[in-house]
């Protein structure tokens, strides 16, 4: 998959030292199966000499984005909870999902796919789905004996809340309100096949947060969702609505949409307490 072009290679030996995996043996101009496809090596190469898959070579524009600006794009990037009632063009979906080429994946194995519910009444049905799933476990939660037992492994007012949520759900489900999507025009589910060893679930969080923020950029408003992640994670049949394979856990869902608000102050919460050791 990868390929070096002998003829324009000069061995100035770039893409060798920044090879992570030890793959390029550059005397045959050739890459071992240790490669892990991080293309780096198509990056550095000065001589444009390596292609991965036969793409074709990107010059990489100059970084511009400044601290302050890279600052106002993140305090800008509000979990969106009112959505105007416009599509998403198809085109800038598409652009979003790209985004994730950019996106680092632990070993590169970029296991995460995405899957965009975009059609009014699949959102509907999503919507509809993961309220009734969440209903039934927080029905279950609160029932006398079992709340009794979270009261003591984690606290009151996590019991409290369960409660809260029957009540929001229900009345949401009575009205027709949409209290989970909010409804957004456009949902995008990253998922990937379930596993306990590896690091999917941190793939998936850093793609979704990558789509974030470029999402901004398009003056698109987004918010994290994990009702969705936790209702499709109690029932798997839910996810084939989706196209969704079952063998697949959706670990994070990010609702995109036109805000149809806008803040005027960055937040007063405090960062990470953070140790410089
Ligand atoms: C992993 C994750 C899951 C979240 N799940 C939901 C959700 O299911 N519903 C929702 O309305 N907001 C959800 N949020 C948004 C948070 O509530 C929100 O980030 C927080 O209130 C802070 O607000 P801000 O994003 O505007 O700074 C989620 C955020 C994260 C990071």
């Amino acid at each position: 998959m990868v390929q070096i072009d002998k003829n324009r290679c000069n061995s100035c030996n770039k893409c060798v030292r920044d090879c992570t995996a030890h793959a390029i043996d550059i005397r045959h101009y050739t890459v071992s199966e240790l490669c892990i496809f991080c293309g780096h090596c198509v990056a550095i190469c000065p001589q444009s000499a390596i292609t991965m898959n036969g793409n074709a070579i990107v010059d990489l524009q100059p970084q511009r984005i400044t601290p302050q600006d890279f600052r106002t794009l993140c305090a800008h990037t509000r979990s969106c909870r009112s959505f105007e009632r416009k599509p998403i063009d198809p085109e800038v979906l598409r652009q979003l999902a790209e985004i994730t080429a950019h996106a680092p994946s632990a070993s590169n194995v970029r296991g995460v796919e995405l899957s965009i519910v975009a059609n009014p009444d699949l959102l509907k049905t999503l919507n509809t789905d993961v309220s009734s799933e969440l209903l039934k476990m927080f029905r279950l939660l609160t029932l006398p004996v079992i709340k009794q037992v979270i009261q003591v492994l984690t606290s009151k007012a996590q019991v409290y809340k369960l409660e809260k949520y029957v009540e929001k759900f229900t009345r949401a489900q009575r009205e027709g309100k949409q209290n989970i999507s909010f409804g957004a025009p456009a949902v995008v589910l990253f998922h990937a096949r379930h596993e306990t060893l590896g690091m999917l679930e941190t793939d998936a969080s850093i793609w979704a947060s990558y789509c974030s923020l470029y999402a901004s950029s398009f003056g698109l408003g987004t918010c994290f969702n994990g009702f969705i992640a936790k209702a499709f994670g109690k029932n798997k049949s839910l996810q084939t609505r989706y196209g969704i394979p079952k063998s697949h856990k959706v670990y994070i869902a990010l609702m995109l949409g036109y805000p149809t608000r806008g803040y005027l102050h960055e937040t007063s919460r405090n960062a990470a307490h953070t140790n410089i050791v």
